[in-house]
């Protein structure tokens, strides 16, 4: 038992402690697995490579299916976790369409983005560009109003209730035909002052980048930002980060592993300063010969604009970007220093003005000193 004397000096303590100045408390970089763990769960992130609808939690499946009157093909929670079961990228993208098929009105996409981006908030991302796939929606007959509107809705409250900024990110969906992604692209455009970029996702096998030169142009011309997939180990990789790189002058390229087994490619990102939204948890693995390479290891050792980001994430164990950080951290032998250096990267390379940027990199700066880390 605490006497009285023992509770006041703990009373007083405690606040005095929270608010000791960074240069007043300790400065030891991590040094174990917990502290490793709190060094990486406060640290500022930014997060680029993540798909609205891949946030779409079974609980809240559940919650809209119920809303809209529709049934779900599951007894419960558990045992629609338990059905995520995939084996490659087709395998994936099929649990992944058929998961968002509740999605269906404005308040939907706003319950969405803001689940997404109040658990990205609790995890210390100060700043999101959050891709969705439009095609999709207006396919299932949803308004593309109903769709930004929602996402945008939310973005708004976020930023002001949980201090969380974000952009959105139209993806045309690759193995669908050329004249949708462009249907999808006129039906955005009026409100283009709610995008920043477009993107590439969904089956690369059989649909390279340049199927979709003309969209990428009409969006360029629009001041809307290029990005755009390629994914690990697909058919001809190589060649579509070629043609990403040089025909279709990508700003940033998604995922990209496969670029470690390109000496002359990864000279040419590095000289363009291109950055690489790693998603480890489906993607780290390059396989060559069939034994698998470590992809955010060997980018980083190569110099390349590297961030680390949570893809799919409630298809992927429900791990957000703290425990993707913390798995990383452990598989790819992550220093504190490199720590800070993703997300310096990812500061870095943020389509944002760059007083925000700013501002970012000076928190990042005040907290790698709190810890006592330089970033390498
Ligand atoms: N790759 C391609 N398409 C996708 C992905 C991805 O990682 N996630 C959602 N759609
Ligand atoms: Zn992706």
């Amino acid at each position: 038992m605490f006497d009285r004397r023992q509770l006041i000096h703990a009373a007083l303590a405690a606040p005095f402690a929270c608010a000791l100045p960074a240069w007043a408390r300790a400065a030891k970089p991590p040094a174990n697995a917990a502290s490793m763990g709190r060094f990486i769960a406060g640290l500022p992130k930014a997060e680029f490579h993540v798909h609205l609808e891949g946030t779409l939690e079974a609980d809240m499946k559940f919650a809209l299916a119920k809303r809209n009157g529709l049934s779900l093909p599951y007894a419960d929670v558990a045992a629609m976790k338990r059905s995520y079961v995939y084996h490659d990228l087709p395998s994936f993208l099929k649990i992944y369409y058929d998961g968002m098929q509740v999605l269906l009105t404005e308040q939907d996409f706003y319950d969405l983005a803001y689940g997404y981006l109040r658990k990205a908030a609790s995890q210390n991302v100060l700043y999101a560009e959050m891709f969705f796939d439009p095609q999709e929606h207006l396919k299932r007959g949803v308004a593309i109003e109903a769709v930004i509107g929602g996402i945008t809705r939310a973005r708004g409250d976020a930023a002001k209730s949980l201090g969380i900024e974000s952009q959105l990110i139209l993806c045309f969906m690759r193995d669908l035909s050329a004249g949708s992604a462009m249907e999808a692209l006129d039906a955005a455009l009026p409100y283009k002052d709610k995008l920043i970029g477009v993107g590439l996702d969904s089956d690369e096998k059989g649909n390279p980048p340049e199927k979709f030169a003309e969209h990428f142009a009409k969006a360029r011309a629009a001041g809307l930002h290029v990005t755009m997939h390629c994914d690990v180990n697909q058919e001809n990789t190589l060649e579509h980060i070629r043609t990403a790189l040089l025909d279709l002058k990508t700003e940033r390229i998604d995922h990209g592993g496969n670029i470690v087994q390109s000496p002359e490619l990864m000279a040419l990102a590095r000289s363009r300063g291109i950055p690489f939204t790693v998603c480890p948890t489906f993607s780290g693995q390059v396989i060559e010969d069939g034994r698998p390479i470590n992809a955010l290891r060997q980018m980083l050792d190569a110099g390349l604009k590297v961030s680390v980001n949570s893809d799919d994430p409630a298809y992927m164990g429900s791990e957000y970007i703290t425990e993707v950080l913390i798995r990383a951290q452990k598989d790819s032998t992550l220093t504190p220093a490199e720590l800070v250096r993703i997300e310096r990267n990812a500061f870095e390379t943020a389509w944002i003005p760059a007083q925000q940027r700013d501002g970012y990199l000076a928190r990042l700066k005040a907290y790698a000193q709190t810890w006592g880390v330089t970033a390498g």
